[in-house]
């Protein structure tokens, strides 16, 4: 942040993010939230407009979309949104991958909303189970063996993902990779079968290659590139009493135009006057991707598996009621009790057909 000067003009309270007044707080700012700022206080609720045209918010239930790989054991996953950087899919598979597969254009992360099972890879076997993100490097080669239905927040980056840097938090950053789980060697014996296919999914794909042998008989590793798991649970958050922190301090892990958050249960600000409810914004370097886990709001239950995206530019922020209910209900609860897991992109996300069809049509 290369500004010397933080500028105050006309009606301003006295404190960021707090003791609004019936003013409505709206942030106009660079770089995700760590750049330059202008803070605006503002008579009406700028999220209340109509919109035509392509860029708008798309709210979309996660049970409604309707993975290949939910009806069919050869199927794949559905894309929901892509730009060049990433693609953003869901998953929701019940029966074993009679195949095994690559993701050959970038890393995947993948977040495990609902279920729990085994993923069978090179380096060896990696249970998963809710809240679970798993880390799997470019065209790393595995089969996912379900034990329950499993649906999936699959993030493909063109780049690699990478922990983000710790900062002035050092080794207390919120992410101890000292808590990762990662796999051991556990060559698989052949069953025989006559061939084994290894699907690469990638632009223009699928391809497969057909070995004669299993193609997980890897009997040692090392090195730093591997699969590792990490559940939320794990996450520690970092609060403030005084201020609702930006979500950027929630960082999990990024690859070049793509952050992934984890917003997660914490004690809610305490300091009489600070607003809980994450200000209003149009966040014009970013588009934004909300997953809603688990959890509520201030006694209101967030519906689990809703999948929102804000489009850099166009306002967003929790509706005006909410934002009342948190002020009136302040002394009535002490903390935050959501699961959400964010997405922030550079670049413009395009929704996939899927989501436009699904759309709740809020905006
Ligand atoms: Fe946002």
């Amino acid at each position: 942040m290369e500004s010397f000067v933080h500028l105050r003009k006309g009606k301003t309270p006295k404190r960021i993010h707090a003791d609004l007044d019936g003013l409505k707080d709206d942030e106009l700012g660079r770089g995700g939230f760590v750049g330059r700022t202008a803070n605006m206080y503002r008579r009406n609720d700028p999220t209340a407009y109509r919109t035509v045209g392509p860029l708008r918010p798309t709210d979309v239930l996660s049970s409604e979309l309707k993975p290949a790989d939910a009806t069919d054991a050869q199927g794949g996953p559905l894309l929901m949104f892509s730009n060049a950087d990433c693609q953003v899919l869901l998953s929701r598979r019940s029966e074993p991958m009679p195949f095994f597969v690559r993701y050959v254009d970038g890393d995947l992360l993948l977040f495990s909303h609902k279920g729990s099972g085994l993923l069978e890879t090179e380096f060896g076997p990696l249970p998963y189970r809710e809240g679970d993100w798993v880390y799997l490097p470019k065209a790393c080669t595995f089969r996912q063996v379900p034990a329950t239905e499993s649906t999936w927040l699959m993030i493909q980056a063109t780049d690699e993902f990478r922990v983000p840097p710790a900062g002035t938090l050092g080794r207390h950053f919120p992410f101890d990779p000292a808590q990762v789980t990662i796999p051991e060697p556990f060559p698989i014996d052949d069953d025989g079968r006559d061939e084994y296919e290894v699907r690469l999914y990638h632009e223009g794909g699928p391809t497969s290659l057909f070995y004669q042998h299993h193609p997980l008989d890897v009997e040692g590793w090392r090195g730093d590139n591997f699969p590792f798991t990490f559940n939320i649970e794990d996450y520690t958050v970092i609060t403030s009493e005084s201020v609702h922190l930006p979500p950027t301090v929630h960082l999990f892990m990024q690859a070049t135009g793509v952050y992934v958050m984890n917003f997660l249960p914490k004690p809610a600000e305490s300091v009489p006057g600070t607003e809980r409810t994450p200000w209003y914004h149009r966040n014009v370097d970013y588009d934004e991707i909300a997953f809603f886990h688990a959890g509520s709001l201030y006694g209101i239950p967030m519906p689990p598996g809703l999948i929102s995206h804000a489009p850099q530019g166009v306002h967003h922020g929790a509706p005006e009621k909410a934002r009342e209910r948190a002020r009136r209900k302040f002394d009535e609860y002490d903390r935050v009790d959501w699961s959400v897991i964010a997405i922030d992109t550079r670049r413009r996300l395009v929704p996939s057909a899927e989501i436009l069809a699904n759309d709740l049509g809020q905006h």
